[in-house]
């Protein structure tokens, strides 16, 4: 009796997890199944904030942010509660240490700078204001710290063309910033 028993628990575990894929295996095979992704084509979601992921993952399955169908076959398998647990899941991974942080010394130092000062008589205002003391975010604006170079240089590209119709504050910040200004960042922020 008892084995039959947990032979019925055990099967509907197993019915429970076909019903609801695993962000892991979703989501891993380009983000990395905790999130800390090494292609720097993909951006690292381990601690982005959970308020965050969600929304840009319902405007990527409202067509609303252009992810060139990046998320079109893993979205279709999640409802809105299932893009919630998504999200929370990633939120909820430790952000490991990022090798590829900027090797040039005076680059992270003047992006340091900008990070905690902005860049006031163009108008750049500090980062850290909207992006949390250690980069790590909030609800509105996402974590940065520990982010790929390449991933944020395209994001940093693409409010400039308005992809990110949530993105109007940072549109308006990329125009106040140099080519040296965005140099600086991407040296800096994957090491934060
Ligand atoms: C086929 C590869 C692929 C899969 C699978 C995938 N993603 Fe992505 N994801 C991407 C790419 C590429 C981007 C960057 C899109 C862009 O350029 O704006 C991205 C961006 C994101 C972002 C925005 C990050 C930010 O900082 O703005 C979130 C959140 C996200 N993905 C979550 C997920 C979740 C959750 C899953 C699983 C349900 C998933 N992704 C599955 C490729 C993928
Ligand atoms: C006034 C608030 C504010 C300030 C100041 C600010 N940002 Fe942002 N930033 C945002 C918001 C909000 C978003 C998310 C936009 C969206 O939802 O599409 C964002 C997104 C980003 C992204 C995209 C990250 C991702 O995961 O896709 C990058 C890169 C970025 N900001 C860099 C910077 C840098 C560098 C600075 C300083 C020079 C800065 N931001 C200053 C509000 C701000």
């Amino acid at each position: 009796m008892k084995t039959a028993g947990w032979m019925v628990l055990g099967w509907m575990w197993a019915a429970a997890a076909l019903a609801a894929p695993r962000p892991a295996e979703l989501c891993g095979s380009c983000h990395g199944a905790d999130g800390n992704g090494a292609s720097p084509q993909f951006p690292r979601l381990a601690g982005q904030q959970a308020v965050y992921m969600e929304q840009q993952l319902l405007l990527f399955r409202d067509g609303k942010r252009d992810d060139k169908a990046a998320h079109r076959a893993a979205l279709a398998k999640l409802d809105d509660a299932g893009i919630r647990s998504a999200a929370a899941y990633f939120a909820a991974r430790a952000p490991a240490a990022n090798a590829a942080a900027g090797a040039d010394p005076k680059l992270v130092a003047a992006g340091a700078k900008l990070f905690r000062e902005g860049n006031l008589a163009v108008g750049t205002p500090p980062c850290f204001s909207c992006h949390g003391d250690r980069g790590e975010g909030n609800a509105t604006a996402p974590r940065l710290a520990g982010q790929h170079a390449a991933y944020l240089q395209s994001q940093l590209r693409v409010f400039d063309v308005s992809q990110r119709p949530a993105a109007a504050e940072m549109q308006e910040i990329v125009k106040t910033m140099s080519e040296d200004d965005i140099k600086a960042v991407l040296a800096y922020l994957p090491g934060m």
